[in-house]
């Protein structure tokens, strides 16, 4: 018997790795992972998926560490063991003992109800849903090009042009507009793109565009990972708040994951009258 009832807000990278997180660890807590988009229409699937470590100014070193190196352990975890486990289909098939639901969340008080805690990760949607003004999106458009001979990663120095071969096409990248909300392809990033890439790999000009993508980066100074308690409904609720990963998502979520479930396991302790977990 679940005595718990826990909502995890959100179905990219962080979403998914949060409520994995939580189901796998918290067997008295039941997740369901609520979210108005899911993969493939999510900004986590466009991502490049490169490991890049990054440094927030705010953030303990420490931690920052801990999140990058428990990520990493992971991801590489994962690649060794063949088959890489796709986090959604693990949680919806109740093997983590979670439960999935397409919705928009429009406010927090319509889920105090059902849920006794919430785990918010939806990324840009804390803009309105938390109304954190300090989440901002950092457009990004990429292309998808043939190209299987290029077997090697390029960068340049300022990191905004990049070649990454992946197993099906090579990426080609890219742009980092701030506080542009443009989700539609560009016609002149395009050419921007294939102009700087081909002159960092000349072979491209042959190679033949397949798809066009755009993504916006949840943006913030430091990704948020905090717990809070509301009231809601004359209710006190936890919170715990994960999002703000900006352009390292892919590279952080799985750390940042397990800092949510210790946050999580802190309200817990806290709720009153609540069987130890
Ligand atoms: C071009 C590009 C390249 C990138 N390359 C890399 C890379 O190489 N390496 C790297 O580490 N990172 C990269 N990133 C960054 C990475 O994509 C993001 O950091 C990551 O996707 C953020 O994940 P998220 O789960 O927080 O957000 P998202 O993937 O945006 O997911 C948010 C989820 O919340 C849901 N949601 C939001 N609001 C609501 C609401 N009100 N109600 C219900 N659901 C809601 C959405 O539907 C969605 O499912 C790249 C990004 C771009 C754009
Ligand atoms: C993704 O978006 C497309 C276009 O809006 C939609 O048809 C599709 O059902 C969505 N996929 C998922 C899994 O939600
Ligand atoms: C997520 O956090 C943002 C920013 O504080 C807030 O506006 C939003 O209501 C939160 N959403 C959830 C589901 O907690």
């Amino acid at each position: 018997m679940k005595s718990v009832r826990g909502v995890v807000v959100g179905a990219g990278v962080v979403g998914l790795s949060t409520a994995v997180c939580i189901a796998e660890n918290l067997p008295l807590c039941s997740v369901t992972l609520l979210s108005e988009k899911f993969s493939p229409n999510t900004t986590s699937d466009g991502a490049a998926g490169i490991v890049l470590a990054a440094e927030f100014p705010d953030i303990l070193l420490e931690r920052q560490r801990r999140w990058f190196k428990d990520s990493f352990d992971n991801l590489l975890a994962i690649a060794q063991s063949q088959h890489s486990p796709d986090a959604g289909i693990m949680l919806s098939s109740g093997k983590a003992g979670g439960r999935v639901e397409q919705r928009k969340v429009n406010s927090l008080q319509e889920l105090s109800d059902s849920f006794d805690f919430i785990v918010n990760c939806s990324g840009l949607g804390s803009k309105q849903l938390v109304g954190d003004a300090s989440v901002y999106p950092v457009r990004g458009q990429v292309l998808k090009v043939d190209a299987p001979w290029l077997t090697h990663f390029i960068k340049d120095g300022d990191g905004k042009t990049y070649i990454y071969p992946g197993i099906h096409s090579v990426t080609i990248g890219g742009t980092r507009q701030e506080g542009d909300w443009r989700l539609h392809v560009d016609k002149g990033d395009t050419d921007g793109i294939l102009d700087r890439c081909s002159r960092l790999e000349p072979s491209l000009k042959k190679a033949k565009v397949l798809s066009e993508w755009v993504g916006l980066r949840p943006s913030r100074r430091n990704p948020r990972v905090e717990r809070e308690w509301l009231q809601l409904q004359g209710r006190m609720v936890p919170i715990v708040h994960n999002y703000g990963h900006g352009g390292w998502g892919v590279t952080i979520a799985w750390g940042t994951a397990l800092d949510a479930l210790e946050l999580v396991r802190q309200c817990l302790k806290e709720m009153p009258q609540q069987a130890k977990l």
